[in-house]
């Protein structure tokens, strides 16, 4: 979008650096998966609808980079970005979030490197999600890489905001008008609203069963 790009040089390292990422991903798409089974077949009821996840192209990796003032190189990103490897788990509930937080923490090869709890603390966009920043380790023929995987936990709900509000940004260029600052931050409010509704509703529906 920008026209920042890697030097061909600095692009071949990066291609090699994705594999590694690509790895990574896999390894934590699988962790996923298994614990999906474990919820779907042996817990009392499965947290998450659905996972989706990906491997930020070379293009948004120069554009972040270049956004935060480093040079476009496969070590600065390697350094200096922890969301190349991103997966998204579409949970039911709110609370259901904060369980697939837990069970991901739990596990002891993983490393946290961060947290951040935009449930609890909105972004002032409205923007609402639980992120975890982890480091996963890849087991490569010779050496042990620690990679960093982004995973983002949402309701439906709060992903089909941040999904139109991802569009409505990137065609404004990021430079939306106030109006519809203050209507996607409104629709945000009333979102998380109706998703804490539908949660009592089941809850006394299961209470009352
Ligand atoms: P980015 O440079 O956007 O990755 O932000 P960051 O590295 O400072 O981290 P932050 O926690 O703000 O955002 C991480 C990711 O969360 C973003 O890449 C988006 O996928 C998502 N996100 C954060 N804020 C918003 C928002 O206001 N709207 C939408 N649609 N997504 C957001
Ligand atoms: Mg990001």
């Amino acid at each position: 979008m920008l026209g920042v790009l890697f030097s061909p040089e600095e692009f071949s390292k990066l291609k090699e650096q994705l594999v590694l990422y690509r790895c990574a991903l896999n390894n934590m798409n699988t962790r996923v998966e298994t614990l999906l089974e474990d919820f779907t077949h042996l817990q009392p009821y499965n947290p998450v609808e659905h996972v989706k996840s990906r491997v930020k192209s070379p293009e948004s990796i120069a554009e972040k980079l270049h956004r935060r003032n480093f040079e476009i190189t496969a070590a600065n990103a390697r350094t200096h970005l922890t969301d190349i490897a991103g997966i998204r788990c579409i949970c039911s509930y709110a609370k259901d979030i904060f369980l697939m937080a837990e069970v991901i923490k739990r596990q002891p090869d993983i490393k946290i490197l961060g947290e951040k709890d935009y449930l609890s603390e909105p972004k002032p966009s409205g923007y609402r999600s639980f992120h975890l920043i982890i480091e996963v380790p890849i087991y490569m023929t010779v050496t042990t890489e620690h990679l960093p995987v982004e995973v983002q936990l949402r309701t439906q709900a709060m992903d089909f905001w941040a999904s139109l509000e991802h569009k409505v940004r990137y065609k404004y260029n990021n430079q939306m008008p106030d109006t519809l600052l203050r209507e996607l931050k409104e629709c945000a409010e009333k979102i998380a609203e109706l998703d804490n509704r539908m949660y009592l509703i089941q809850e006394i529906a299961d209470l009352t069963r």
